[in-house]
């Protein structure tokens, strides 16, 4: 990925207030900067420059390693580098400038090298030849860097390389990718030619190595224990939701984050056009479309569509969609119908949206189906004093196409979660199904909720740590719980007071009869007290 169809401004520090700086590596420095008149913000890459001496040096190295390359594959690369290297140079500061540069330019991405380097950035966009290339910034939202792409045809070059890294293809055939990065998971999506006005565009979406976990999305604010652990109550019982939002609002970050709740024994099936979805049970089959490049057919190719139909043959406990977006989202509520567990995420900027996204072509569901999906969670960006942030805007509970309930909001005055989450219909209906009152799971969601809490206040927040509690928990609550100190009362104040309740009644119908011991009061309250902790599940 080498050339100079490129241009990477300077800085002029005369033009700027810095607001930041730091090192990438040894020859890169990012500095963040106000413009003195206009007051943009800009992000400059600054690179050591290489002289013509050392320009040539690079060549000299490449030229001797691609005759060696071919012949010997399975050598490590970045060694036969710097073996070369040391042949043709005897400064070792040189030989590492060097070896950045080829490093940079032959292995790596280029002009935006440094872009993908920056762990403060969740996305890079070239939007066109000759505009400068937009990162969002972790702390300053959109700003535009000082790197442009100038030359056309270097940037269709480009496009075409970083399409090849993935191991597919791009051309004017083709025009439209969406891939993953190999070495960093990252995601791709470009474009040639004829589609966008001012040419080719390609956007790399970022992730986090390690993706957020619920823990650390209860410690950031972005959803609160209480809801989280309705959720994690609503998967172990097979319920059906979606998270909506705008474009890179956090929504495969908070699908990911809940499906931790999932329990061991269940039967997973994910799919995906690219792989986000992480599932820690062992009993899980993640399905990956793929593309096919022959014109005008289809043979060879495989999507979503496909692949939800192909799910239903493996009998899931659930259904996974990674994102729905055409009539694979109907192959979906026909799944979620017959019984199966559904969960996806979908592009919308409110339930409104949402609705008419899946009602409409290309998804088509009819709304009769619509009632077979549960909830439907809203997440979006928000700035919060100056700072972006996430949260769960809104809970629904959907009842039909026209009915649909809060069951929780955020209060964006206080940054907290209002709730009427007691009041779900679903989780009276779940409660039914165990056999239990509604009250009784409402319980069971409030200390979910309390070992959430405490995993959060405590910063455990290693994926596998809290795989291992939801684990824990599922074997033995009581156990789980009171080794965070969480005693569940052997029998509760409000089944006492029911307990209270059933004896009065009993009594004054005895009474009425005149006709019961001592002892068979005894036997009844015993009787009774047993039938309660049966309902109530707890150890006696
Ligand atoms: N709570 C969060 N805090 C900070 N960054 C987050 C949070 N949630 C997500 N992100 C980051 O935002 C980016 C987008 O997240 P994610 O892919 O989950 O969004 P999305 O809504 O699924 O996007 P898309 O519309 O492209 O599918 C990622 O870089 C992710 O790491
Ligand atoms: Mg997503």
């Amino acid at each position: 990925m080498s050339g100079n169809g490129h241009v990477i401004e300077p800085f002029n520090e005369k033009e700027y207030e810095i607001l930041e700086e730091y090192r990438l590596t040894e020859f890169t420095k990012i500095v963040i900067a106000r413009n003195l008149i206009s007051g943009a913000t800009k992000y400059f890459v600054l690179e050591e420059k290489l002289n013509r001496k050392e320009r040539e040096l690079i060549k000299e190295v490449m030229n001797r390693l691609r005759y060696l390359v071919i012949k010997s594959e399975d050598y490590d690369i970045e060694k036969l580098i710097k073996r070369e290297l040391m042949k043709v140079c005897k400064d070792k500061k040189v030989r590492q400038k060097l070896f950045y540069y080829i490093r940079r330019d032959y292995l790596g991405y280029g002009p935006i090298h440094a872009l993908i380097l920056d762990p403060n950035l969740e996305d890079i966009s070239c939007n066109g030849v000759g505009v400068p290339i937009y990162v969002w910034h972790r702390k300053y939202e959109s700003i535009e860097t000082n790197i442009v792409i100038k030359d056309l045809e270097y940037l269709k070059s480009y496009i075409r390389s970083l399409a090849a890294k993935c191991g597919k293809h791009i051309s004017s055939a083709f025009p439209v990718l969406d891939a993953t990065l190999p070495d960093t998971g990252y995601r791709l999506a470009a474009t040639l030619e004829d589609i966008s006005s001012r040419g080719p565009t390609f956007t790399i979406r970022k992730f986090r190595e390690r993706p957020f976990t619920i823990t650390e999305l209860i410690a950031d604010g972005v959803i609160d224990p209480l809801i989280a652990a309705f959720f994690w109550v609503m998967i172990e019982n097979k319920r059906t939701f979606m998270i909506f939002g705008a474009t890179g609002s956090g929504k495969t970050t908070l699908l990911n984050a809940l499906l931790t709740f999932i329990h061991p024994s269940m039967k997973i099936c994910t799919v995906e056009e690219t792989r986000e979805i992480n599932i820690p049970s062992k009993n899980w089959v993640p399905f990956v479309t793929r593309e096919t490049y022959a014109i005008g057919e289809r043979v060879g190719e495989v999507s979503l569509y496909d692949l939800v139909k192909v799910t239903l043959r493996y009998r899931p406990d659930y259904i996974i969609v990674g994102e729905v977006r055409g009539e694979e989202a109907y192959v979906l509520f026909q799944a979620m119908q017959s019984g199966h567990g559904g969960i996806s995420t979908i592009h919308a900027e409110n339930l409104e949206s949402m609705m008419n996204r899946l009602l409409n072509p290309p998804m088509n569901i009819p709304p009769q189906l619509i009632p077979t999906l549960n909830f439907a969670l809203h997440i979006s960006r928000v700035k919060i004093s100056n700072r972006v942030a996430r949260r769960v805007l809104s809970v629904w509970e959907i009842h039909s196409v026209d009915s649909f309930y809060k069951l929780a909001e955020w209060d964006p005055v206080n940054d907290t979660f209002i709730h009427y989450l007691n009041k779900s219909e679903v989780l009276e209906r779940v409660a039914e199904q165990l056999g239990q009152s509604k009250e009784e799971l409402w319980e069971e969601v409030e200390r979910r909720a309390e070992l959430l809490d405490y995993l959060a206040r405590n910063k455990i927040v290693e994926y596998n740590e809290i795989v291992k509690w939801v684990y824990s928990y599922y074997r033995d609550p009581h156990a789980t719980l009171r080794s965070i100190g969480v005693h569940i009362p052997k029998i509760s104040v409000r089944a006492l007071t029911e307990l209270d309740k059933v004896i009065a009644v009993s009594q004054e119908e005895e009474e009425l009869k005149g006709n019961m011991s001592e002892e068979e009061r005894r036997a009844l309250v015993s009787k009774v007290r047993r039938e309660i902790a049966r309902r109530l599940r707890v150890e006696r």
